[in-house]
């Protein structure tokens, strides 16, 4: 398994998140799994008992190019091995992707390149025999590469599968072509069909080429990425894979969140006994300034501030709903990105005091208490690949409110004011402010007007689960064709 992130160590995103649990579900099944991330600064050794494992590692990459690494060790559970791979030059700074000014570092595509193939090095010199490569992102794509062309007939790598995960097509990996000679995957493959794009490469399109199987994470999404500008220019590439291109749904790491053990969380509950919930909510009300009431429903939103996200139409929603609607309602939002977006929601609190509450920074211990404290929780995506959020907000009892597209549309069923026996959530279709303002004014008149249906709700959304035993059987599934 490789890939940038990985939870406990270091997360920007759900990325992390997904190769922290696909992995442990995996093992728990009875296979073998070793995870395979860079060593950036910012990962704490001593916290995570990291031991070296190889101090001098070569790593050629093509041409007269030899670069030089270390990699470190340490276990994820019992069993399931993760290998950092640590080089000053390309890892030895505080940002994974950019700097901070958000800016992505000019030297990406060769950071990525070289971790990628010094990940397949690893193999060969601790001699691993992988059955699968399953690379993630555009971050691992090239690994896929180097398998299926430099690899193709090294012992231990030439019977291994290559497998590729794309959790956001909008991120390909596009880097000037002055960057290729660096990658020593060769001019023959910057076709194309291959990794030329508009002149520049495109590692995600040279890694979907290469792989096996290729997968997205929701069924949704893998069509909506062939069908429509969603496929952010691969579209093609996409079709071209016919039937090796599938959707598989995230899980949820219920370890992590689960409101009943919840370490973060001022106080836990269940199905049973909600009263906790009641707690946490005082709490964030609290925290984040605003009237404490507890008959003044909470909409909660944790995200990247990033333009996937719809977080600019939100922004105007919130004025809307706060002008136009003649119910009470609370918002908090916790997010960082993208600066413009950071400085508006950090103005929204002075303009809405005591109904407004934002904390521009990335906290996990704020991520679960919003989800546990919050009525509703607001994902207003333009795209949306699978969504882990809204999925946590279901185990809490935090009603989603999204828009339906990607794994937001596999994963919420709809309410229908005419029968109290179905929906977990409020979607909505039509991507512009109006329809937001309009979709949480539908919530919160219900949370007013009809709270038998909330309570039920509430029940049913809890109730669900969405395994990671599940999706580990689908991934294996997977792997099998891979091989085959
Ligand atoms: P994406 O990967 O596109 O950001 P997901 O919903 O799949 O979206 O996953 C986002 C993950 O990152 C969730 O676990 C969420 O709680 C976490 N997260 C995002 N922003 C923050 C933040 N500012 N502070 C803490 N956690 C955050
Ligand atoms: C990406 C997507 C998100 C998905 C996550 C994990 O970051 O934006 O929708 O849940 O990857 O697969």
């Amino acid at each position: 398994m490789i890939a940038s992130e990985c939870v406990p160590y270091v997360k920007t995103g759900g990325l992390a998140d997904v190769v922290g649990a696909l992995p442990k579900a995996l093992h728990a099944l009875g296979h073998e799994v070793k995870i395979i991330i860079p060593k950036y600064t910012k990962i704490n050794t001593e916290r995570y008992a990291l031991q070296r494992c190889h101090e001098n590692m070569g790593v050629w990459m093509g041409g007269n190019i030899q670069e030089w690494c270390s990699v470190d060790q340490t276990n994820l559970a019992a069993g399931l091995d993760v290998y950092f791979i640590e080089s000053w030059k390309y890892f030895g700074r505080e940002g994974l992707y950019n700097d901070e000014d958000n800016v992505a570092f000019r030297d990406n595509g060769l950071r990525f390149s070289f971790f990628s193939r010094a990940a397949l090095q690893l193999c060969i010199d601790k001699d691993f025999a992988p059955d699968i490569i399953h690379a993630h992102d555009w971050q691992a794509a090239p690994a896929i590469a180097y398998l299926k062309t430099w690899h193709w007939n090294t012992p231990g790598l030439s019977n291994t599968a290559g497998v590729l995960t794309i959790h956001n097509i909008q991120y390909q990996g596009v880097f000037g072509r002055e960057d290729y000679e660096y990658t020593g995957l060769g001019w023959e493959h910057f076709t194309f069909d291959k990794f030329e794009y508009h002149g520049n490469i495109n590692f995600l399109k040279g890694g979907i080429y290469f792989a096996d199987f290729v997968n997205t994470v929701s069924p949704t999404y893998s069509y909506e990425t062939r069908v429509s500008e969603l496929g952010h220019g691969l579209q093609s590439s996409l079709n071209h894979k016919g039937n090796t291109y599938l959707g598989i749904l995230n899980g949820v790491d219920y370890q992590e969140w689960n409101p009943e053990t919840d370490q973060f969380i001022p106080a836990n509950f269940s199905v049973q006994d909600l009263s906790g919930k009641k707690v946490c909510k005082t709490k964030i009300q609290e925290l984040f300034h605003l009237n404490v009431d507890p008959d003044t429903p909470i909409i909660g939103v944790v995200s990247r501030l990033a333009d996937q996200k719809g977080l600019d139409l939100l922004y105007e929603a919130i004025h809307l709903a706060m002008h136009h609607l003649q119910y009470k309602m609370q918002f908090v939002l916790l997010g960082s990105g993208d600066k413009i977006l950071e400085a508006k929601y950090k103005a929204l609190p002075s303009q809405y005091p005591g109904q407004v509450g934002t904390y521009i920074g990335y906290d996990n211990a704020k991520a679960h208490w919003i989800e546990a404290g919050s009525d509703f929780f607001i994902m207003p995506s333009n795209f949306e690949p699978c969504g882990l959020n809204q999925m946590y907000s279901l185990r809490y009892g935090t009603l989603p409110i999204v828009r339906n597209t990607g794994g937001l549309a596999d994963t919420i069923e709809q309410y229908s004011e005419w029968s109290k026996e179905k929906g977990t959530g409020f979607k909505y279709w039509e991507n512009n402010s109006v329809a937001i303002a309009n979709t949480i004014a539908w919530a919160v008149s219900t949370y007013h007007d009809r709270p038998e249906h909330i309570d039920k709700m509430i029940q049913r959304a809890m109730s669900q689960r969405f395994d990671w035993e599940n999706s580990a059987r689908t991934y294996l599934e997977m792997y099998r064709k891979a091989l085959h």
